[in-house]
This record gives structure tokens, sequence and C-alpha cells, in this order.
């Protein structure tokens, strides 16, 4: 096929008024045509995209060069390093041969070095860089069933937790606030919360419990908690320049669930904050989702769910979300359609089924007569891909064979002392190092649990004062009895004994007046007053108030003070 025709289509199919990502030239039958510009219009950026290819294809170059030049335009990028090598995005590129070559090859003319304004974040506690932090609560219960490998059962039951600290107000910051929470649901003092939020089984508590702790004994709280990663911090320019943020997670290799939960936390989170603005001359921010089967691998539906909605929506904000993958065939096929802009770079077919899935990528392009896509697929050279974009109309640019451009920064890991200068110059760094510990779930449910402990107490101990009282008088009712009926003895006695002397004096009387001598008064008698008061006088006696002040100490410890209160 001739040159000229690809020049003809590639200009007409790619030549946009307005702002453009130049990509490169495009390339056919071996041979660069640097008059057949390859290029993205900005306000097309946000209508999402792909990059695929084969490891070493040259995927991770390919960010760098979009994002360098959607810093240029003022857009702020978040991108993760997986290898380290993107790291290098914070230097300026060293001119060398190859890099000679290549801007020869594409025709490019304003080649200079150039660094990029970059943030780095961590998720590692020490790691270097802001670190990146989500309360349990913002993450929510399906990116945290992803991470802990919740089934749908578990998911559900989770979301109940998650529901049940919403109603009483108990926030979930980190892990153990979450652990609490479950603890407390699965402890007596839980059981009746349980039941009136149905459907929370014990069994499957106790799982998720486990899980957590799974979780944490992989270091994972250093993820959750506050101060929380607030978003707006990825939006800025500096100088003019869109930041460039970059999660670095090289020493993440054995949790990559975590990390791609994460991007996917900070895409919806994005997505949360940001306003709708409809179509824009440029995007308001671009997120490139590497390792992007990372995230899709195990997911089930409402994970899935979740994932088209927010990029579905994200985009009538002006974010744009370009998912990065070794095939296409990574990404679900509702997602994958919302990919606007394809730069799919070589392929390799060893098996039977690799070429299936090169002959499935290549009818996902637009038809061409300039190429075979699928034997396209397979020779593209590293740092060349298959390019189709949207054009400014909403209509797919005509499917090309694009030799890349080289990035202006250094295409290699930055180095160490490089690395640590922007890291200790950043200010973000400082505002996020410390953790917080706030008053939370954790704290809340241990007061409250505390208080109903106190209470009961309490409640046991008026108990035991109310039964003791009722007992102490009952005993001095009984004793009352006792001494009134003494008393009453005395008295009845007293008074036949009074009226035995009477008789006798009367006869004694009765007998003088025969003799004629009168003795007067009572003599040897007894005094009737006298009598009345023995009963009260025992009630009084010392021996009753010591019996009254025993039974009331064993319950106060204080004696004399209870007896005087009770006074
Ligand atoms: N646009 C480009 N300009 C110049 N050289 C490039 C370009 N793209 C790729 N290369 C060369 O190819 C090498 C591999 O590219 P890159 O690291 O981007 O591959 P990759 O697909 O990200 O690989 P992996 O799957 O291992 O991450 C680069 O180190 C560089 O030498
Ligand atoms: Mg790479």
């Amino acid at each position: 096929m001739a040159g000229p025709d690809l020049e003809t289509v590639v200009q007409a199919g790619y030549g946009f008024d307005g702002p453009v990502l130049e990509i490169g030239a495009a390339a056919i039958g071996g041979k660069t045509h640097p008059a057949a510009r390859v290029r993205i219009p900005l306000q097309m950026v946000s209508r999402h995209g792909l990059v695929a290819g084969a490891t070493g294809t040259g995927k991770t170059k390919t960010l760098q060069l979009l994002t360098e030049q959607l810093s240029d335009a003022g857009v702020p990028v978040f991108l993760v390093d997986i290898k380290g090598d993107i790291s290098g995005l914070g230097a300026p590129g060293q001119a060398n041969d190859r890099i000679n070559a290549r801007l020869e090859q594409v025709g490019m003319k304003d080649w200079a070095p150039q660094a990029y304004p970059v943030e780095f974040l961590t998720l590692e506690k020490g790691g270097r860089g802001v670190r990146l932090r989500a309360t349990v609560g913002s993450f929510g219960p399906i990116l945290l069933s992803k991470v802990l490998q919740l089934n749908e059962t578990q998911e559900s039951v989770l979301s109940l937790v998650f529901k049940y600290a919403d109603d009483q107000q108990l926030p979930l910051v980190d892990l153990s606030d979450l652990r609490a929470t479950l603890n407390f649901l699965n402890g007596d003092g839980g059981k009746q919360a349980m039941a009136e939020y149905g459907g929370l089984s014990s069994a499957t508590v106790g799982v998720i419990l486990r899980k957590i702790v799974e979780l944490e004994q992989q270091g994972a709280e250093s993820f959750f908690g506050q101060p929380e990663f607030d978003v707006e911090d990825l939006l800025e320019t500096r100088a003019g320049r869109g930041l460039v943020s970059i999660l670095e997670v090289a020493d993440m290799q054995d949790r990559p669930k975590l990390f791609s939960t994460f991007m996917m936390w900070l895409l919806a989170e994005v997505y949360h904050d940001l306003p709708e603005v409809g179509d824009l001359d440029k995007p308001k921010f671009v997120f490139f989702f590497d390792e992007a089967h990372l995230l899709f691998e195990e997911a089930n539906k409402s994970f899935l769910d979740q994932i088209e909605m927010v990029v579905r929506l994200v985009r009538s904000k002006g974010v744009g979300v370009y998912f990065v993958t070794q095939s296409p065939e990574d990404v679900p096929p509702k997602v994958l359609a919302q990919l606007g802009n394809r730069v799919q770079h070589a392929l390799r077919a060893f098996t039977p089924n690799d070429q299936k899935m090169i002959d499935d990528t290549a009818r996902t392009f637009p038809t061409t007569k300039l190429y075979d896509v699928a034997t396209e697929l397979t020779s593209l050279g590293i740092g060349e891909g298959l390019v189709t974009v949207l054009g400014p109309n909403g209509v797919p640019t005509p499917t090309v064979h694009c030799v890349m451009r080289p990035p202006r920064s250094l295409m290699a890991q930055l180095d160490p002392a490089a690395f640590a200068a922007i890291v200790s110059a950043s200010k973000l760094v400082t505002e996020y190092a410390a953790d917080v510990d706030p008053q939370s779930a954790k704290e809340m449910l241990a007061g409250r649990m505390a208080e109903a402990q106190t209470q009961a107490a309490a409640a046991q101990v008026q108990a035991q004062a109310q039964a003791a009282a009722a007992k102490t008088q009952a005993q001095i009712e009984k004793q009352y009895a006792q001494q009134a009926a003494a008393s009453q003895r005395a008295y009845e006695k007293a008074q036949a004994d009074a009226a035995r002397a009477e008789a006798r004096d009367q006869a004694r009387a009765q007998r003088s007046s025969r003799s004629g001598g009168y003795s007067g008064g009572s003599g040897g008698g007894f005094d009737l007053g006298q009598a009345a008061k023995i009963g009260a006088e025992v009630i009084r006696s010392p021996a009753a108030n010591t019996l009254l002040r025993g039974i009331f100490g064993t319950l106060t410890g204080s004696p004399a003070r209870r007896t005087r209160r009770r006074r």
C-alpha cells in the first residue's frame, strides 16, 4: 500500500483543530511518515481510554508521553508506579542516540528535556511520599468486600454492619473500629441489634472478623485511618503545569488487590467531589489505572457494577480514565465499551488462545483497508501501537499503526537522591505524615459497653440495698414486736402486782382500821408510770443499736453514715 494513501487518511482523520496530544507518526509497511501525525483531541481525552500490550512493548512510556502533554496543558494526572520506572517524570530526559533516532523517525523537532511537577504517594506507613489513607467508612462495604475477598452473603452482612454503624453514628475510621463493631454485634450486647438488622449471622460475622485479622497481618492497617487523603490534593497545577501524582507501589506485589481497590476508591472519591461540568475544552483530571486486570480479577457483580458506574459518570465531571493492561480482554465488556481512545501495543501469539484473543482484539478496531489489523497487532515494534481515538464529533478515527514519540522526561527510574529531594520538599508529605486516632467506633463502643456495665452494677447494688433494707426492717419489726410483747407482759405483771399490793394495802388498812392504825402511801408498793417506760428503754438499749448498725454496715461499709442518713 502506498504511503500517500496513509498520509491522506491520517491527515483527514487526525487533523483536528484545537489543542491535541501529539502521540506519534503513522507507519505502514515498515516505513514511518512524519507528516502523518497521530493525535488525540484534548477535549476528547475525558472520553476514557485503554493502553494495552504485552510486557515490554511500551505501555509505560505511552503513559509517560500522555502524562507530560496533559501536564503541559495544565491538566493534573494520577498514575501508579508498579516498577518504579514512571518516577522518571520528575526529572528531565537525557538525549541519546536511540531517542535522537526516534525523534528523526517521527519528525519531532521540538523535543527538549523537561521535568514535571510530581508528588509521590505511598500506602505504607513510613513509605516514601504522601501517605494515602482512607477511612474504612469512606471505603465502603463494596470495596472492602473486594479487598477482604468476601462472598456475596458475607458482603451483604458487611453492608448491614456499615448500616448499623451509620445508624448508630459510630464512625468507622480504621480496621480496629470495624473489628470492634463486629465484635460488639457478635457479643451479648449486640445480639438484639443483630436481630433488628436481620440476616446478621454470628458465623458470618466470625468469618469477616477472621478475614480482617488476616488483612491486618499483611500490614493493611496503615491504609485505613485518618487523616484521610483529600483528592483535592490531586487536582493542583504548579506553575501552569498539571500536578503528576504517582502512587508508588513497587513494594506491594504481594497485595495487588489492595492497591487496585485503593485506586478505585480514589476514583470514586474524585467522582464524588467534582461537580458536573458537561463538555470542556480539556479534561479536569486524568486517571491512569495501571495493572487494571487486578481490579477486575475475581470481581463480583456489585463491584463490577460500581466500577462501570463510576467510569460512566465520571466523564461528565471532566475526568478521563485510562485502563492499562496486557490484554483488552482483561477489561469487562461494559467498561471496555466506554473506552474511546485506544493505544494497543504489540500482542504476542504463543498459544491458540492468544491467537483468538488477537483476532477478537482486531475486531474491536474500526475496519481499515490500510492494514490487516490482526497481523499488524503481532508485528508492532516496541514503542509502537495501533491507535484509534475519538474525534471531536465523537466518531472513532481510522485505525493506524503509530510510532510513538519519546517522552521528554527521564525514561528510567528516578535516582534515589532526586526522589528523596522531591519527597522532602513536599508540603503534602508533612501534612499527611502523622496518624490520627480519633474518637471513633472502637472507643465509642468501649465507652457504651463500660457505661452499660456501670449501669448494670449500679442496679445490682441498688437491688441488694433494697433487699437488705427490707430484711433490716423486718428484723426491727420483729424485735419491736418482741419488746412490745415483753413490755406488755411487764406492764400486765406490774398491774397485777399493783392490784395485789392494793388489795394487800386495803386488807391491811381494814385490819388496822379495825385495830385503829394507817401506814399512808404505797411504801413498799409499785410506781405505775415506770412500767410503761420499760419497753421503749429496751429498744434504745446499746444492744439493739449494735444490731442495726451491723446490718447496714454490711451494705455500705460505713455503718455510722448509713444509719445517720436513714434518720
Ligand atoms: N515512546 C517511546 N519512545 C522511545 N522508546 C520507547 C518508547 N516506548 C517504549 N520505548 C522503549 O521500550 C522500553 C520498554 O517500554 P515500557 O517500559 O514502556 O514497556 P511496558 O509495556 O510498560 O513494559 P512492562 O509490561 O514490562 O511494564 C523502554 O524502556 C524504551 O526503551
Ligand atoms: Mg510498564
